[in-house]
């Protein structure tokens, strides 16, 4: 059974980086209608994977939604550039913004982008509690960021649980991190609507059996 209420978000951090056309058509020709970008830096997260180059480049082969998560510091200085590679929705981590967040929210709006904040693992989720009405997404990590492929943090349900009782209705609840056909339940249980999904989808046989088992 699909859920159409569920939406999947295959992050492309997992998949074959030498042939992303051909990773994005199988996207395409799942039940999934978003791609993942993890954008990292070297210093917000102990990794670096890319940019906007990339992203304008894969724009031109696809039409999925981009769904870009920026784990960089002072995203302020970036998000032009990510607007205008083509990226639907800009995702910033609020342990680089603090004090500038409204800023930032601010400053994607104006580019007629959707408008995501994300939190990690250790943040309280209260803390963003004053911005939920001013963003489209709020995106409560399950691992810390960084890599794909690691172990589900479950003491982060109690987060989205948060989030679904004081955030407007309409507002998208994404989960990040260790996400497979059976934390895929409990997230969606807690109240979550946007799954990403890195190793769990792009290292199965058949991409959209994954996709669909997590709907
Ligand atoms: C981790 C990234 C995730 C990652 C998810 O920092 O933000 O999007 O690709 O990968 P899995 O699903 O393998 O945990
Ligand atoms: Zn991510």
């Amino acid at each position: 059974m699909i859920n159409k209420n569920i939406i999947i978000s295959p992050s492309i951090l997992s998949a074959d980086f030498s042939n992303l056309d051909y990773e994005l058509k199988k996207i395409e020709k799942s039940n999934a209608k978003w791609v993942h970008l993890d954008i990292m830096d070297g210093h917000f997260v102990p990794n670096i994977t890319f940019g906007s180059t990339l992203i304008k480049c894969i724009r031109e082969k696809s039409n999925l939604f981009f769904d870009a998560h920026l784990m960089i510091e002072n995203p302020h200085k970036y998000i032009e550039k990510f607007a205008q590679c083509g990226c639907d929705l800009i995702n910033f981590h609020y342990e680089a913004t603090k004090d500038k967040t409204s800023d930032v929210i601010n400053q994607i709006k104006n580019f007629n982008k959707k408008v995501g904040i994300s939190i990690k693992p250790q943040t309280n989720v209260k803390l963003i509690e004053k911005y939920f009405d001013k963003v489209d997404m709020v995106l409560i990590m399950t691992v810390e960021p960084g890599f794909s492929g690691q172990k589900f943090m479950d003491f982060c349900l109690p987060k989205i649980e948060f989030v679904k009782k004081h955030a407007p209705n309409n507002i998208l609840i994404q989960v990040d991190g260790g996400i497979n056909d059976k934390t895929a339940r409990l997230v969606k249980q807690a109240g979550a609507n946007v799954l990403v999904s890195g190793n769990f989808v792009f290292k199965a046989k058949d991409l959209n059996l994954a996709v669909k088992s997590l709907l």
